[in-house]
């Protein structure tokens, strides 16, 4: 219990009011090694103390002050003696509860601007005059509350304000957002000089603790996990498998419409290597089974999850004594449901994974990786000892190639694919491409075209290399692939696999286009 304290106490917490970028936030704190948290701006008194903050930031968000239904709490916040750092709308809270005056902007402010500062402080200590920062704002603080001072301004507004002897300060623009020049250095003094938050946040001792907990909420109970193979799920169970030994039992549901010899890969490294009681579910003539004859991608989606759950349903309730179901869920999947459940930060969420169980197994939940980031998932996941190839792998949806095969899948569509895919995997990692691009894959259309090999005319299936640079996956761009790269990828498709003798290559942006083609 005593580390268990240690390393979530005296951090950071965030009020959310909405903004996208509230996670950064979180992640930025997170990296100077403090721990923070993300509450819904509503949440009650007691429950934001019971985390011992060492200091509060109000985030961004797109409501205005003056809106009826604005998002507004009570300014004893700032009677707490907690170190206060308001950005965005958070500033313009700030001036408004303390009796500032806030007005609508002309034109809003919106991209780089330039910062000029004012007046020495804490805040900004060890910084230049002027700097970039990242504004998205239309309203505005017209006057900072009594006892503030001006702190900076740009050629529009007041961009910072602050008042050193309570410790609350704030600022317009979004200094977690890497297009501002120092904002690193600017949430660093805010959370060690002002606040004096303690970097407590270490993995070592994250991993430590998480598994002294595992052990003790199990106890002698057994504990089932659906493990996919990808990195949340792997890193879940080798963890738990740490805490639990044989207690642990993964399913690993073979569905067919897998990444060419995934399945073997899984079954070597967390049953061979990890030793992991591992029950190996090759589903395969099932899936496809299902699948037959069925076009409609949204069809798939649903054939695909409803034949999973049916899948995973029979081979769990064969284990006795379950009383845990595991799962990969982590920190931005946890806000993001609590969001859709009221809070502000409403991020658009379309796609759900496969899996889950009926309530009626009356399973309780474990969900070790609840608290992190994906970069904070596979460093865990590193950690433990899994091979740096799988933890840095690319994401794979759950339905798998299914939505990789226009049109109806079928055995010899999906073996086509996986060869090709292979060819295309294995040579951006041969040329040091793989970790540059943020997702990779081959996608077979429903299209033949008429080529030409040796004498002879065909007649064969188009397949689409598709590779999207991006880091949040709502947004992307095409990689920009060098022109003999993809000449050495396209002429060993087509001169190794059957089936297809024409390779195109994607260059859609997400949006209007999404990363994958269904
Ligand atoms: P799109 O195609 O919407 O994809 O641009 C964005 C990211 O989500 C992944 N994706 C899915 N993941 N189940 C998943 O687990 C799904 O049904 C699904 N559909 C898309 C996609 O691979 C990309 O990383």
């Amino acid at each position: 219990m005593g580390t268990l304290k240690k390393i979530h106490q005296h951090g950071i917490v965030i009020l959310d009011f909405g903004s996208q970028y509230n996670q950064l936030i979180a992640r930025r704190v997170r990296e100077l090694g403090v721990y923070a948290e993300i509450l819904p701006f509503d949440t009650p008194t007691e429950d934001i103390l019971k985390h011992k903050p060492a200091g509060i930031i109000l985030s961004g968000g797109p409501s205005s002050v003056y809106d009826q239904n604005a998002h507004l709490i009570s300014k004893e916040i700032f009677e707490w003696n907690i170190p206060v750092l308001g950005i965005c709308y958070g500033m313009q809270l700030t001036a408004y509860l303390l009796g500032g005056e806030v007005m609508q902007g002309e034109a809003g402010e919106y991209g780089k601007s330039i910062f000029y500062r004012e007046k020495e402080n804490k805040l900004f200590q060890g910084l230049p005059e002027k700097f970039t920062v990242w504004m998205s704002h239309f309203d505005e603080v017209k006057q900072v509350p009594e006892g503030f001072d001006v702190l900076g301004r740009t050629d529009t507004c007041i961009a910072a304000m602050g008042n050193e002897e309570k410790k609350i300060y704030a600022v317009q623009f979004h200094p977690e957002v890497s297009h501002t020049e120092f904002g690193h250095e600017i949430l660093r003094n805010f959370v060690f000089d002002i606040a004096g938050a303690q970097a407590n946040w270490k993995m070592d001792d994250w991993v430590e603790k998480t598994v002294e907990e595992i052990k003790n909420k199990v106890g002698d109970d057994q504990v089932i996990l659906g493990l996919s193979g990808g990195v949340d799920s792997s890193v879940a169970a080798v963890l738990i498998h740490r805490a639990i030994g044989d207690k642990l039992t993964a399913i690993f549901v073979d569905n067919g419409l897998l990444r060419k010899d995934e399945a073997r890969q899984v079954m070597e490294q967390y049953a061979d290597h990890f030793k992991m009681k591992v029950i190996h579910v090759d589903a395969k003539d099932e899936f496809l089974q299902a699948l037959k004859g069925v076009e409609d991608p949204e069809e798939k989606r649903k054939i695909i999850g409803k034949t999973f759950i049916e899948v995973f349903n029979r081979e769990a309730s064969k284990i006795k004594n379950a009383r845990f179901l595991a799962q990969g869920t982590i920190y931005p999947d946890v806000i993001e449901s609590k969001s859709a459940k009221g809070g502000p930060s409403a991020t658009i969420k379309s796609h759900h994974n496969v899996g889950g169980l009926p309530e009626e197994m009356h399973l309780e939940l474990l969900e070790p990786l609840r608290e992190l980031f994906k970069d904070e998932v596979r460093r865990v996941g590193l950690k433990l000892g899994i091979p740096r190839e799988m933890i840095m792998r690319h994401p794979f949806p759950g339905p798998g190639l299914a939505i990789r095969i226009l049109g109806e899948v079928t055995p010899e569509k999906v073996n086509i694919l996986q060869q090709a895919d292979a060819i295309f995997i294995d040579a951006l990692k041969k040329h040091g491409l793989y970790d540059q691009v943020g997702q990779a894959f081959a996608v077979l259309l429903p299209v033949k075209s008429v080529g030409v090999m040796g004498d002879q005319r065909t007649y064969e299936y188009t397949l689409v290399l598709r590779s999207a640079d991006t880091t949040d996956f709502m947004t992307a761009r095409w990689s920009r692939l060098p022109y003999a790269f993809l000449e050495e990828v396209s002429s060993e498709i087509i001169n190794k696999v059957k089936g297809i003798n024409r390779v195109v290559y994607d260059i859609s942006s997400k949006p209007p286009a999404t990363i994958e083609w269904e």
